[in-house]
């Protein structure tokens, strides 16, 4: 008989387990909805009163959390508990690239999901069906299951028993909820069917039946890489066109729309910009590099980290531009930058193309003054990881600072006053509706605008007498 689901624990309250499990309280009342994490300081944001605090900014998400916190949705730190009483187990930990040891910068470093494992082992009662929602190399789920019914942590007197599904999440920041939402499948990949039609009917209550796909497990974990594979893949492509149209005249946005009408081609994911960014595409790249050639499959393995090379030669290249088009020397040089998440709409910054190419610009002596609506600057500073004295903490300092530093720009038209160039990194909406005509009168001449997300209008950057680099666009210089 297939259990019903009472129950949900799901270990890990960031991106994916946070809008996740939110949108699975809201759509099923009357299960019980537990997200725990080992993180204290990330729960009680979870748990803030003022829903301005969450810990992560998705548009939609606020107002699920107010609908369900308290009634069928709980944060907590009590692991322990929420594990015994849960009938269905989420694992949602991170599972960053490897930093040392074997497949260093390769591999997924999968350690945090083997504590979770053990901790599954050794607090659950009765049987549990456990979800792999993390991103996961093909055959983790192997891993997993022998933990789960070896480890010598196990309480003979809890009688657990286990099932392990694989169910890769495919949300992207930014449009997480609708994505929840409205997905365009749900994937369910496991052994046994009366487990795998368990998690089905947890989506059934407002998924239709012909997007819940059932696969066997290895096919479900090599999916999820796979589909981001894929997608990173079109962005390296069409970065790598808008090159080539900077050298010849062409324009990228003329080139994508000419393709994408091909329906077998497709006009989604074209769009040229910094490179990608994110916690998924490099990582789960490079996890395929490592199964590829931990199996031999060497060309494989160099097909696809083509892909993250070209996207790391794509934003340094961006990088050079601007010192080209700047006379050749950024030292001293004011630059204000727009925006440091790696997409819009979302307040994380991994991978950020903004990382590196603002890193590059402080070390070829640039002054910048950093704006982004929803990335602080204790997060910045972070991700920058430069010596303390480059952030410039007032705006004293930024006056008088010779080179090679950062100020964070709470203000956005503060951030113009007094720049040689505005270089624009995220396609934040306010950004294409700035009037160009005042900031040009702020900034330095010749003034330039770099463009990377192709947001803004380029007669109004033109008329307002300020020069115009747009990413793919050979036709403007
Ligand atoms: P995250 O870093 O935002 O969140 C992971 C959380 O797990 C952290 O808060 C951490 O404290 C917690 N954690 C780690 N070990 C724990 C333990 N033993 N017990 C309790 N909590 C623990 O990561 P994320 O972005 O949510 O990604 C999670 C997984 O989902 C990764 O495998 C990622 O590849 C995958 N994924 C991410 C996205 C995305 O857009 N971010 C999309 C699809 C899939
Ligand atoms: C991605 C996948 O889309 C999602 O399915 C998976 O679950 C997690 O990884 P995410 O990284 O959140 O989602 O955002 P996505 O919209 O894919 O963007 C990734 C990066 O590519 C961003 O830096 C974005 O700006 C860039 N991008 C995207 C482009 O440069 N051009 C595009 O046309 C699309």
């Amino acid at each position: 008989m297939i259990p019903s689901i009472n129950n949900i624990c799901c270990i890990g309250a960031g991106y994916v387990g946070g809008p996740t499990m939110s949108v699975i309280a809201e759509k099923c009342p009357e299960i019980t909805v537990n997200v725990v994490d080992i993180n204290a300081n990330r729960i009680d944001l979870w748990n803030s009163k003022d829903l301005n605090n969450l810990p992560i900014y998705e548009p939609g998400l606020a107002k699920i959390i107010k609908n369900c916190r308290g009634k069928n949705l709980h944060f907590s730190t009590n692991v322990e508990k929420e594990i015994k009483n849960a009938d269905m187990i989420f694992i949602s930990v991170n599972t960053p690239t490897k930093t040392k040891g074997i497949g260093a910068g390769k591999a997924s470093d999968l350690k945090w999901v083997e504590v979770c494992a053990r901790e599954v082992a050794k607090y659950a009662t009765g049987h549990t069906i456990v979800v792999e929602k993390s991103t996961l190399p093909v055959k983790t789920a192997e891993v997993i299951k022998n933990i789960l019914e070896n480890s010598n942590e196990k309480q003979e007197e809890n009688n657990s028993t286990f099932d392990v599904l694989s169910n890769p999440e495919f949300l992207a920041e930014g449009s997480a909820i609708n994505d929840l939402l409205d997905p365009d499948r749900v994937l369910i990949g496991g052994e046994s069917n009366i487990a795998i039609m368990a998690l089905h009917n947890v989506y059934r209550n407002w998924v239709a039946n012909e997007k819940i796909l059932h696969t066997n497990i290895w096919s479900s974990e090599l999916a999820k890489l796979t589909a981001n594979a894929f997608l990173a893949q079109r962005i390296s492509s069409i970065n790598s066109i808008g090159a080539i149209c900077e050298a010849t005249g062409a324009d990228v946005r003329e080139v994508a729309r000419a393709i994408g009408t091909d329906s077998r081609i497709g006009s989604k994911f074209l769009d040229s910009g910094p490179g990608f960014g994110g916690s998924c595409f490099k990582k789960d790249i490079l996890n395929l590099v490592y199964l590829s050639n931990y199996f031999g499959l060497r060309e494989v393995a160099n097909f696809w980290e083509g892909v993250v090379q070209l996207n790391s030669w794509h934003q340094h290249r961006i990088s050079e531009l601007i010192v080209k088009k700047l006379f050749g020397t950024i030292t001293g040089k004011k630059i204000s930058i727009l925006g440091f998440s790696f997409k819009a709409n979302t307040n994380d910054t991994r991978e950020s193309a903004a990382i590196t190419i603002c890193r590059d610009l402080i070390e070829e002596g640039a002054i910048l003054k950093i704006h982004d609506p929803k990335v602080n600057k204790y997060q910045i500073e972070d991700d920058l990881n430069l010596e303390e004295h480059s952030h410039l903490l007032s705006k004293d300092n930024f006056k008088i600072q010779r080179d090679g530093a950062w100020i964070f720009s709470e203000d956005i038209m503060d951030s113009f006053e007094e720049v040689d160039a505005v270089v624009v990194l995220t396609e934040w909406f306010e950004y294409s509706k700035l009037n160009w005509e005042i900031i040009s009168k702020k900034m330095r001449k010749p003034g330039w605008v770099f463009d990377a997300r192709s947001i803004i209008s380029a007669k109004d950057v033109i008329n307002s007498g300020l020069k115009l680099w747009r990413i793919g666009d050979g036709s403007i210089d």
